[in-house]
Formats: structure tokens, sequence, C-alpha cells
């Protein structure tokens, strides 16, 4: 780090009080040191649920004699307004250690010494908790969100090339004929339906509020904390304060569920770009980028971006672990990381969703070279040899009699789509396997099972 570095920065930090340092603190803070750990320009997003929580905990306060309702309503007032004036520019919130610091100090500038008893029991430690629980309640309503817009252009994108026959592959080769919308459900549908059972984790993990927890013991005012909860609509309080103010358990499972959505969205992607470069899907100009020298190409950035997006959320999820191993018991500093990651994780899931469901709809099957594909890659075997098994022949030995039929195929250089009566002749082979030879009547008949 460049010594000086944070001199410009820091000169707007001379106007900032010191609310949270006391005679016992010592002296006044290195102004570059204050530049560099202040969390505003990221926790400012957390306005919003920071003041949710102040109004919450004000209705406590006055639940519990120390404000009157006077007093309580004047502060609520001056808080809830606060959210709008800073979206409409009217008010530049105080260059402070946090977001939570900011909204102290500028309700003593704005409705003077009442401000000073709001902070009365409370922590930031059990606020930035509660703050931290309440952005995520909002961000995993958008991940659902998103994860249903996803799933209403599955149901689309099924509804035109779901029953169309394409190659399952397996080990990059052409296995066996399948029908689209099974390749669509393994790769998005059922693994983002698991996802969705993991965030419903979450929505569990965030249950309990944590204010009354304080820096970590709690109070000793009478502050009953099922008032807070009740009030932003957490279903318990606090059961043990240490816990409340340390535990980031939630946010784990969090950036996991995200690492796995990437995951899931990372492995359709790289079937579409192998499908792609097959050329059995096609994608439509509005999501395919060209190239600055070579004019003849349409690229599959979107999938490859939002493939790419996975080594992120999985980064996310590795800082998150990592800033959180080894921490003792409560609250530390080390915890104030937390936020940009997990809003990165929130954001970049929310936006890789919206990408994939509107990639699924300038993305098209291309019915003629599936096809084509399944009868060049003989996918078609594994039917004939069930078709010996039905007449009879043992599975192990039906399965080297297609074998070698492929083999004597390919030396004559034909597939096995192109078999005539004479090649099954001069196999010994049954002609009812003529009959079989049909790859998008297999793909029917495979997933006639799977509706
Ligand atoms: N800004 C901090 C965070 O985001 C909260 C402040 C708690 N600070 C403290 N000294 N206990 O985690």
């Amino acid at each position: 780090m460049t010594p000086g570095c944070f001199a410009g920065i820091a000169d707007r930090f001379a106007a900032m009080s010191s609310i949270a340092r006391t005679d016992a603190t010592g002296g006044t803070l290195d102004p570059e040191f204050l530049a560099w750990q202040t969390s505003l320009p990221i926790d400012r997003r957390l306005l919003e649920v920071d003041v949710a929580g102040s109004v919450a905990h004000v209705e406590g306060l006055v639940a519990g004699g120390l404000l009157t309702r006077e007093e309580g309503d004047e502060l609520q007032a001056a808080l809830q307004g606060l959210p709008g004036k800073v979206a409409r520019g009217e008010v530049e919130l105080p260059v402070e250690e946090d977001v939570h610091m900011a909204v102290e100090v500028w309700l003593r500038a704005t409705v003077g010494e009442l401000a000073d008893k709001l902070h009365t029991g409370r922590s930031r430690n059990d606020q930035v908790a509660t703050d931290l629980k309440l952005w995520t309640r909002a961000a995993l309503a958008r991940v659902l969100a998103a994860l249903g817009q996803l799933d209403a252009g599955l149901d689309a994108w099924i509804a035109r090339w779901g029953e169309t026959p394409m190659p399952a592959y397996t080990h990059r080769q052409v296995a066996i004929p399948v029908l689209a919308r099974l390749w669509v459900g393994a790769a998005l549908r059922e693994p983002l339906a698991r996802d969705r059972r993991l965030l419903a984790v979450v929505e569990d993990e965030i249950a309990d509020s944590p204010l009354g927890a304080g820096a970590i013991g709690g109070n000793t005012l009478p502050i009953d904390p099922q008032v807070p909860a009740r009030a932003l609509g957490f279903a318990r309080p606090p059961s043990n304060p240490l816990d409340a103010v340390g535990s980031r358990d939630h946010t784990l499972t969090l950036a996991f569920a995200c690492a796995r959505i990437g995951q899931h969205l990372a492995r359709f992607c790289a079937d579409v770009i192998e499908l792609s470069s097959d050329g059995l899907v096609t994608l439509s100009g509005a999501v395919a980028c060209g190239s600055s020298m070579m004019p003849h190409k349409r690229n599959p950035d979107l999938f490859e971006l939002v493939r790419g997006q996975a080594a992120l959320r999985q980064g996310e999820l590795v800082a998150l672990m990592t800033t959180f191993q080894g921490l003792g018991t409560g609250y530390h500093r080390d915890l104030q990381q937390d936020k940009q990651v997990i809003f990165a994780s929130i954001d970049g899931t929310v936006d890789c969703l919206k990408m994939i469901t509107l990639g699924l709809e300038h993305l098209d099957l291309l019915p003629e070279p599936c096809l084509r594909a399944l009868e060049r890659g003989d996918a078609i075997a594994t039917d004939l040899t069930e078709h010996l098994v039905s007449i009879g022949t043992p599975f192990r030995v039906a399965y080297r009699q297609i074998g070698a039929l492929v083999a004597s195929q390919r030396a004559a250089g034909k597939r096995l789509v192109e078999l005539e009566a004479e090649d099954l002749r001069a196999a010994g082979l049954p002609l009812s396997l003529l009959e079989q030879l049909d790859v998008g009547a297999s793909a029917s008949k495979r997933a006639a099972r799977y509706r």
C-alpha cells in the first residue's frame, strides 16, 4: 500500500464525529486508518434495513418505558424519512465508520439530544447482525424471484423444443437419443429445484432476531426482545446473545447455495457451448458476440460469461469460510468483511439467473442436425441390443453381436442406420433389426417413462 494513498479520502473524515469513542479509547484515530477502516461505502446498502431495525428497537424502548411514546414517535418519524431523503439526494449520509454510526450521527444533528437515547441497550454488534439477516431476507426473495422467472422461461423453451430428439452425451461422445426436455430438465430444472430447497434452509437460519444481544451479553434494562423481534417479522428473540452476534452461518449457507446455483448454470452453459460448436443449437445475434477480427463469428459469450461467474461464486464462498474460520465466539471486526462478499454473491447470482433466462429465449435447437448427429454417432446401437434381448438373446451376447455389427459397418464406411438386409444376413442377425433404426422413435420411447 502506498503511504499517503488515503490522504485525499482522509480529508473528508475531518468532520467525522467520534460517537463510539471515549476517554478510555484514547485520543483520536489516525485519519488514514480511519479512512481505510470505514465500511460505509459498502454497508450504505443496509440503510433501509438499518432504519427498520432502529424503528423496531425504538418500539422496544417505548414498551420498556425507556422512551415516552412521543419520543419514540419523533425518533421513528425521523428515521423512517431518512432512506427516501438519501435516495432523492436531499441528505448525504455523514462520513462515519459505518452506516449504523452515520444514521445515529445524522439523527443527532436532526432531532438533537433525543437521539442520545437511541442506542440504549443496543450495540452495533446486534445491530449489524440484525441488518444482515433482514438484508438476507430480501436477497432470498430476489434470488427466488429470479429462479421463478427462469422456471417460466424453461416452460416456454420446453413448449418449443421439449419433444425434439437430440443426442445425450457420455464422455462428450454421442451416447443415446433423448428428448430435449430431459436435457434441460437435467441441466437446469431438477438441480435448481434442489437449490431452492437449500435456500429454504437459509430462511430457517435467519428466523431468530439478534436484537437484544447487545455487544455480546445482552443488557440489564427492561427491554423485551420479543417486541423488536415481532415488529421485524422474526420468529423469536435471540436464544443466546453470544451466538446471536457472532454467527454468520446463514451467510455461509447462502453463499454455498449461490455457488451451487453458479455451478449448475455453468454446467448448462458448457452444454450449450458444445452444442453450439457441434452445430446442434443456434443463438440469435441478441445474445451472441462477434469477433473484432474474424467477420464470420457468432460466439456464445453470454454462456461463457455465466460459466465464468461460477468461479467468482466459489471464491466468495471460500472468502467467507476463511474469514470466519478460527474466530473465537462473538463479534470480531473481521466480520465486517462479510458484507461485500455476500452482496457480490447475491448480485452475481441474480444477474446470472436473469442472463440465462434471456439466453434461453434466444436459444434454438436444430432438429435436423440433431438427428444427423445421432445417426453419425451410431446412437441406435443400444436400442438394437435391447431389441435382441427382447427376442430372447442374453444381454452380453447381444451386446457383442451389435458391437461386431458397428465394427463391420464402420469398416465398410457406413453407419448403423445404413444397415441393409444383406449386412444382417451376413452377421446371422434377425431382419427385424431393420425396424429399429429410427433414432427419433428411440428418443420418444425412452422418454415416455419420464414425463
Ligand atoms: N461495521 C461493523 C460491521 O460491519 C459493525 C461495527 C461493530 N464494531 C465494533 N467495534 N464492535 O461488522
